[in-house]
């Protein structure tokens, strides 16, 4: 037997590790003994109905909320970008990015965070007067120089226009890729998370329904082969009537979403 054999398969600790994990508000039992491990540097997108329970999981990997049962493994770097920026209104772009760290070369770090974001040229400007886009960009700047063994993001391009999202798919690619932090994107938009992710997850009744792998190369674009069959699989799982596409609103729509024909991420 070969002496590196073992070593060969040394498992990999995951990033990420829940075991029976519940979280319940009263009665109202959310997230109901869920399983659910993520390797280092993994992109896992998490699907679901609303109110299916896709925040409440997001805020207790953050350790913004404990949870009410089970075990719980995070790294303690980690950080988070919700739906909205965040930000606070009387601080300059780069002294958000780094409000709340103490850091020797604060500032330093903050420019080359908000650089790697495209925002240089707004290191002292007030969020009132950035784009949703922008303040966005500050956001995960923000993150960024915590250093993050784990992103989490709440539908973080939700409010945006269809083009600046399309730019932020293409930078959150850029930027997961120069750190490798593991990610865990909350969407409801079947073809971002079929563009970005790894591993795509369904949440149902506070387990996961169903999973699967996103074999497809990179870049990717929403017209490659094998991007449509997963695309119908993941609408079928959501209940959602692939001959309709109204029964969708248009925020939530694959079809009206990517009005471009290839979008290479
Ligand atoms: N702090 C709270 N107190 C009581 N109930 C809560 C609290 N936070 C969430 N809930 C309930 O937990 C359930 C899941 O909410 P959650 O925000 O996690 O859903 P979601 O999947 O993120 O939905 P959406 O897609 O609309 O953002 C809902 O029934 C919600 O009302
Ligand atoms: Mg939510």
């Amino acid at each position: 037997m070969n002496a590196h054999t073992h070593a060969d398969f040394t498992p990999v600790a995951p990033a990420v590790s829940l075991r029976k994990v519940i979280r319940q508000f009263g009665d109202n039992r959310v997230i109901d003994e869920l399983d659910l491990d993520i390797a280092p540097g993994e992109f896992v997108a998490l699907l679901g109905a609303s109110g299916s329970g896709k925040t409440t999981l997001l805020r207790s990997l953050a350790g913004l909320d404990a949870i009410d049962g089970g075990q719980l493994l995070a790294p303690s770097a980690r950080a988070a970008v919700f739906q909205e920026p965040r930000l606070m209104p009387w601080k300059r772009a780069w002294k958000n990015v780094t409000l709340g760290l103490r850091l020797d070369n604060a500032k330093a770090k903050a420019v080359q965070a908000l650089t790697e974001v495209g925002l240089a040229h707004r290191l002292e400007a007030y969020p009132a007067t950035l784009s949703g886009g922008e303040s966005q960009r500050v956001a995960l700047a923000r993150s960024l120089v915590r250093e993050p063994k784990l992103l989490l993001l709440d539908e973080p391009f939700a409010a945006l226009d269809a083009l600046t999202r399309i730019r932020m798919h293409r930078l959150i690619i850029d930027l997961w890729r120069a750190h490798t932090p593991a990610v865990l994107l909350v969407t409801h938009d079947v073809d971002e998370a079929i563009l970005l992710a790894d591993r795509i997850i369904v949440l149902e009744n506070g387990r996961i329904a169903e999973q699967l792998q996103v074999d497809l190369l990179r870049p990717r674009d929403n017209g490659q082969a094998g991007f449509n069959a997963i695309r119908q699989r993941l609408l079928a799982l959501l209940g959602v009537d692939n001959d309709d596409p109204q029964t969708l609103g248009r925020d939530h729509n694959p079809f009206l979403g990517y009005p471009l024909s290839a979008i290479a991420i």
